[in-house]
């Protein structure tokens, strides 16, 4: 454990009840109390305008207990009571000022009653229409000032809706923080399985030589989720999935996939890899097919239409889906297209990179990096089934995860927030990083094409499936059985 987790500090969570806070947070805040990864002093101050403080304590519970796909593990009392003994719940409305110098008081209180002065991390998960007032007035109140130890913020993405406006909340945010202060949070940056995207490919020498141009045909990236917008369609609408996961999470998956390996494994290094390939990308906004989910079948019965669901506008022409065909002007990958699908209400929830090999026929030889659930690593290959005659038949050699490290949590918070207890930025954004992605977006997003539909529980708009076809090429089937343990 580094010298930072010992000691004591208050994390300030803007947004404390909502969604993010509920999935994500609480749950990974929980993990770490249960591995003994707190110090013995220290605080979390939830913000928030719904709850009263026992609606929000019940609010809090129900997260560590509640059906959760990133969190499955039993609950024990213990953890709860030791974490809830630590938690504390500050009412407000973050768009008025008073809010922010009462919470200075509130933090100051919190020493007076013992709390030992230590240091002071905010974490800031709010719809991104709310950054600027919430900067702007911690800003004024002085509460980015720790009176004792360091201060960091934790900016949840996206940051801005463009570049423009990334750049001036991060110039915003730049006036009381400085960079080292700063950890700009995408997730999937923190996902075991993406990380070890760049060993796979670079230390091992039976795979190293054949991720290049000469030997893949193309590379698919499926990011699908099985539900819908849930409740958080008044965040959803004004976003779309270009944005909400396009900008960010699956831009890091396309270029953990296939940049360079850093020089060194320094932060400096990494950063600088990831932005080199971010940059080498190459789009045609004829490419983008765009979706909204209509009516259709989910596994748990019929679904609704985008439209109807909770907070959207009747007329809504927010994307839920997207899909995009990019190249990268690399000397290892130029000429290897890579087709990109992600959205929600689709048949499935999988994410997966596939490495798709030259072959007679194409699809015979694959490499599926399984980024969730079932997470590992599968190769697909020709085998000669048993017999007199020779006939070939697909089949697949496989890692899994469960297998080999079953007790290895997957949480990507968890390890997230470790990482700026001790100071690490290797998996997070630089504001460079920011603006290259939005570069990448920006003239996507400015040269919307016309929004295609497509049926719950399918897999997108047939304009998704034109786009690979016209190049004879087609979606993969994801391998069902692959890591079923
Ligand atoms: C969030 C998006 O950032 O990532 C959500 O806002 C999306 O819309 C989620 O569902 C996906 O994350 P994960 O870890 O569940 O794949």
């Amino acid at each position: 454990m580094t010298k930072s987790f010992q000691e004591p500090f208050v994390l300030v969570i803007f947004g404390g009840s909502g969604d993010n806070s509920y999935n994500r947070i609480y749950p990974a805040l929980y993990d770490i109390a249960e591995k003994g990864h707190l110090p013995k002093d220290y605080a979390i101050v939830a913000t928030g305008r719904k709850y009263t403080q026992e609606e929000f304590y019940g609010f809090f519970q129900h997260s560590l207990t509640s059906d959760n796909r990133h969190h499955k593990h039993s609950f024990q009392d213990k953890t709860f009571k030791e974490l809830e003994r630590h938690i504390h719940f500050y009412k407000g409305d973050n768009t008025d000022s008073s809010f922010y110098t009462g919470l200075d008081k509130y933090l100051d209180d919190l020493v007076k009653k013992g709390l030992p002065c230590g240091n002071r991390l905010f974490y800031v998960g709010l719809p991104h229409s709310l950054y600027s007032t919430v900067f702007t007035n911690i800003k004024k109140s002085g509460l980015h000032k720790s009176p004792c130890g360091w201060t960091r913020v934790i900016v949840e993405k996206p940051i801005g809706s463009d570049r423009k406006s990334a750049r001036a909340l991060d110039k915003l945010i730049g006036s009381s923080f400085s960079e080292e202060q700063i950890f700009r949070l995408d997730h999937y940056l923190g996902k075991e399985t993406l990380e070890n995207v760049l060993n796979f490919r670079f230390e091992n020498n039976i795979f190293e030589p054949l991720f290049n141009k000469k030997y893949l045909d193309h590379i698919q990236i499926t990011a699908a989720e099985n539900f819908g917008v849930l409740k958080r369609g008044k965040f959803y609408d004004a976003t779309g999935a270009l944005k909400d996961v396009g900008q960010n999470h699956i831009l890091q998956m396309l270029a953990l996939a296939t940049m360079e390996k850093p020089e060194d494994d320094s932060e400096k290094a990494i950063h600088k890899a990831r932005i080199k390939l971010i940059k080498s990308l190459k789009v045609n906004p004829k490419d983008l097919v765009l979706g909204q989910y209509k009516e259709g079948e989910l596994k748990g019965g019929k679904a609704v239409s985008y439209r109807d669901e909770i907070f959207i506008d009747k007329t809504s022409k927010t994307d839920t889906f997207f899909a995009l065909k990019v190249t990268i002007d690399s000397a290892r990958f130029r000429g290897v297209p890579v087709y990109i699908r992600s959205g929600k209400n689709m048949e499935q929830w999988i994410t997966e990179i596939n490495y798709v090999f030259k072959s007679k026929n194409l699809g015979d030889n694959v490499v599926t990096v399984r980024v969730q659930p079932n997470e590992g690593i599968a190769v697909k290959l020709l085998t000669k089934k048993p017999g007199h005659v020779v006939e070939l038949a697909p089949t697949y050699m496989q890692f899994c995860y469960k297998h080999h490290f079953p007790h290895h949590s997957f949480d990507a918070y968890e390890k997230l927030l470790q990482d700026v207890f001790a100071g690490k930025h290797k998996f997070f954004n630089t504001s460079k990083e920011v603006e290259a992605l939005w570069g990448f977006i920006d003239p996507l997003s400015n040269n919307r094409p016309k929004l295609t539909y497509y049926k719950s529980g399918s897999w997108g708009p047939k304009e998704a499936f034109t786009l690979i076809e016209r190049d004879f090429r087609k979606w993969l089937e994801p391998y069902h059985a692959f890591c079923q343990i």
